[in-house]
This record gives structure tokens, sequence and C-alpha cells, in this order.
């Protein structure tokens, strides 16, 4: 693993001039938001030895290199999901390359369905925190002691001084934020009624099929991690419920400019 993650590494410095700052995730339908970008290179996943590739519609698979916010950033413009078949192995890859590229937070934002009823489609929902019980942990196997500690604590995976400072930043621009608790599924399918309503009494707002893994190999180095739900979909209402995907990234292009603002501003105020 440390030799893959070398590699990558060795490749990618080949068009990076300076360290990067952050690291972001961009969830479904969330594309344009590397538009505010200045974008100094694209690198695309299928040139980085040992990178997966990205397959979902929505998604365009490429590592950006550029400046944001005033500060260099690297930015994933397409996700791994596990639905997709990726081991979990392959969907914290790009994390733990971007740590060794000397990322010191990471950003991440998803698409995900409501549970909470105070939640509408178009929210923004601080994670302040997640059950990952539904999906395999990325660090089952052999603990990769360069990388950090066997049994990593959970107490804080999504850092106070960082949801703060994104409430602030939300309020002085006048949009509501949501904050709450995140579920992961593995997906493709979207749930049940009886599984939206489990996801509610289980004490989550929101439930997607992202992002926790990515979390947990972050949290595993000690990279503080900031994370933002879309809510795309209400899963909990009572009349007809079905749910497309076109839907999901139609409510995420909506949500889009909100979530550009705030990542933006947090990542010029790191
Ligand atoms: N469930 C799971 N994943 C999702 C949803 C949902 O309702 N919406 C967007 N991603």
């Amino acid at each position: 693993m440390m030799d893959k993650i070398g590699d990558s590494v060795k490749y990618i410095q080949q068009f990076i001039n300076d360290e990067p700052i952050a690291g972001i995730i961009l969830g479904s339908g969330l594309g344009n938001f590397t538009n505010e970008i200045l974008i100094e290179h694209e690198i695309p996943y299928g040139d980085i030895p040992h990178f997966p590739v990205s397959t979902v519609e929505g998604h365009s698979g490429k590592l950006i290199y550029g400046v944001l916010g005033g500060k260099k950033i690297l930015a994933m413009a397409g996700r791994f999901h596990y639905y997709e078949g990726y081991s979990t192995q392959d969907i914290i890859f790009p994390v733990r390359v971007m740590k060794a590229l000397g990322i010191k937070t990471l950003l991440l934002s998803n698409a995900a369905g409501g549970t909470n009823p105070d939640f509408k489609v178009g929210d923004l929902m601080i994670i302040t925190d997640h059950i990952s019980f539904f999906t395999p942990n990325p660090l089952i196997g052999k603990n990769i002691s360069e990388l950090g500690t066997r049994f990593p604590d959970m107490t804080e995976p999504y850092k106070k001084d960082l949801i703060v400072k994104a409430q602030t930043i939300a309020a002085t621009a006048g949009f509501d934020i949501k904050h709450g608790v995140y579920i992961s599924v593995t997906g493709p399918t979207f749930e049940t009624r009886a599984e939206y309503q489990l996801v509610k009494i289980l004490g989550a707002d929101a439930v997607g099929m992202s992002t926790v893994q990515e979390v947990i190999a972050a949290v595993h180095m000690g990279l503080p991690v900031f994370a933002v739900s879309v809510i795309t979909d209400l899963g909990i209402r009572e009349e007809e419920n079905a749910i497309t995907h076109e839907e999901v990234l139609q409510a995420a292009k909506t949500a889009e400019p909100k979530l550009t603002h705030l990542f933006k501003e947090l990542v010029s105020q790191l």
C-alpha cells in the first residue's frame, strides 16, 4: 500500500508546484463547483498509477489542482462508490494519496436523502457525526501503522472548529444551514419506506451512499474533516415518493451555489 501511494504521489507531484492545503471530494451533481477553481492542472484518474477510474453518470473522474479562495487545493471531480463494485481499499486510496501530497484538511460533499422532518429538498446539512455500521469499514485488514493506529478514536470525526466556521459563513451569506447525523448505506437501491423509517429511528438525519469510508480513512491518518450533505430528496414523505437519480442531480444543482460559497470561504479561512 505504501509503495502504491508513493507511485501515485510521485506521478502527481510532476504537475503541482506547491503543497495543497486542502483536499475536496465532490458528490453527485456538484461538478460545476470546479468552475470556481482557478485550475492549474487536471489529471484524469486513468493516468494516475493505481487510481481507480470513476464510471457513474454525473461524475467526470479527474483530479484537479488549482487555487480556490486564494489557497492551493486538490479537488476530486468524481469519487468511487462501493455500489460501483470498487473495494473499500480503492474508495479510500485517493484520500491517502492526497494526505501524502500534503493536504491538511479534507472537505467532502454528497447528495443524501433527508429523514429529518425539518429538512426540505435543496437544504445543506453540515454532517456533525455519522453511523457507518451498514457499510464495510475500510480499515478492516492489516493495519498500516505508517498511516495510523489500529483502533482510531472516532469521537470527533468532523472537526468542531470547522463546523463553527461553516455556520458563521452561512449566517453571514444569509442562507439557512442544517446540521445532523449521516448514515451510510451501500446502495445502489434507494431505501424502502421501512428503511427510511429505520434510518430515522436510528438517529440519523440523512442517508447516502458515500463519504463515510473516506472520512474513516482520513481520521485514521489524523486528517481534519468537514463534510456537507445536499438534501436531494426526502425519504419520509407519506405521499407518492419515487426517487430518481435525475431528481437527485437536479436538486444538487439547485443547492450548488450555496455549497460553492461555503467551501470557497472555508478554504480561504484555512
Ligand atoms: N438515499 C441514499 N442515497 C441517496 C439518497 C437517498 O435517499 N439521495 C441521494 N443519495
